[in-house]
C-alpha cells in the first residue's frame, strides 16, 4: 500500500484516518548494527538516514506534527564512545541534513533540556529553530536530552515559581494549564506513537501527553523501517476505536 499526500499525485486512501500528531521512538539501532557485526555507531548512522526519509514522508502525506525520540535523559549512561558518536552525528545533522527540511517547509523544534549539550550544538539547535519558525508545514519536534519525568518536574517547578511570584493564581491550575508548561505547549497530544524494535514500553517518552494515545509496536528495527511500515502503522491506527473513557 502506498500513501500520497500534499504535493503528491494520488489522494490519501479513504480507509486511512490520518493522525494529526505522530510520535516515534526511534529504537533498535544498536541491534541492527550487532546483527551485522558492526559497531553500534554504524546503527545510529543508518538510523539517522531513516529519520530523514520517514520525516519527509510524514510531511508529504499530511501529518501536522511529528515528534521523534532521538536521545533520552537516560541515554547519557551509555559508554562514552557511543555517546560521543551520537553527539557527532547530531552535529553533522544539524549542520547539513536539516536544511533538507526547508524544501518541505518543515518547522523544526527541539524538546528536552538543551543545556546538556555542547555550546556548539546548542547554537545549532537555536539556529534551526529560528530559521524554520516561520514556515507553515509540519512541525517536527526532535526530542533530545528529553525525559518526560524531567519535563514534568520542570513544569511543577515553573508553576510553583509563578504562583509564588503572584503571576499565577493557584485556582487556575488545571490540566490545560499543566500542558502549557510542558515542552509541547500549544500542540495537540499525540494520536499515535509508533515503537519499532518490538519493545513494549514507553521509556520516559511523552508520559503526560500520551494519556489517550494509540500505541503501535512494530518488529522492525529502526534502520530497517520503511515508508511501507509507516503506512502499516497508519492502517492499524485507522482501525482502532478511540473511546477516551466514553462508550
Ligand atoms: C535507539 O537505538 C537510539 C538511541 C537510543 C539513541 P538503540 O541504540 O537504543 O538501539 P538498541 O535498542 O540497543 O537496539
Ligand atoms: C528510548 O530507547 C530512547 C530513544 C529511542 C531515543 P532506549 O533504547 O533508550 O530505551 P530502553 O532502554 O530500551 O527502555
Ligand atoms: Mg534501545
Amino acid at each position: 500500500m502506498a500513501l500520497f499526500g500534499k504535493n503528491k499525485k494520488a489522494p490519501t486512501p479513504d480507509s486511512i484516518i490520518l493522525p494529526v500528531h505522530v510520535g516515534i521512538i526511534m529504537d533498535g539501532n544498536g541491534r541492527w548494527a550487532k546483527k551485522r557485526g558492526l559497531p553500534r555507531k554504524a546503527g545510529h548512522r543508518e538510523g539517522a538516514q531513516t529519520f530523514r526519509k520517514i520525516t519527509r514522508y510524514c510531511s508529504q502525506i499530511g501529518i501536522k506534527y511529528l515528534t521523534v525520540y532521538a536521545f533520552s535523559t537516560e541515554n547519557w549512561k551509555r559508554p562514552e564512545d557511543e555517546v560521543g558518536a551520537l553527539m557527532k552525528l547530531f552535529q553533522s545533522y544539524l549542520e547539513e541534513a536539516l536544511s533538507d527540511f526547508k524544501d518541505d517547509d518543515i518547522v523544526v523544534r527541539f524538546i528536552g533540556d538543551k543545556s546538556g549539550f555542547s555550546p556548539e550544538l546548542q547554537a545549532l539547535m537555536e539556529e534551526n529553530e529560528q530559521s524554520s519558525k516561520n514556515r507553515d508545514g509540519m512541525v517536527l519536534n526532535i526530542a533530545m536530552n528529553y525525559g518526560s519525568r524531567d519535563e514534568i518536574v520542570r513544569a511543577v517547578k515553573h508553576i510553583s515559581a509563578d504562583v509564588k511570584s503572584g503571576r499565577l493564581d493557584e485556582n487556575s491550575i488545571d490540566e490545560a494549564l499543566v500542558s502549557n508548561y510542558l515542552y509541547t505547549a500549544g500542540q495537540p497530544d499525540p494520536d499515535l506513537i509508533i515503537r519499532p524494535s518490538g519493545e513494549y514500553r514507553i521509556s520516559n517518552f511523552l508520559l503526560w501527553q500520551s494519556a489517550y494515545t494509540e500505541f503501535v509496536i512494530m518488529n522492525k528495527l529502526w534502520p530497517d523501517f520503511q515508508q511501507s511500515d509507516l503506512d502499516e502503522a497508519l492502517q492499524i491506527y485507522s482501525q482502532r476505536n478511540r473511546r477516551y473513557g466514553g462508550v
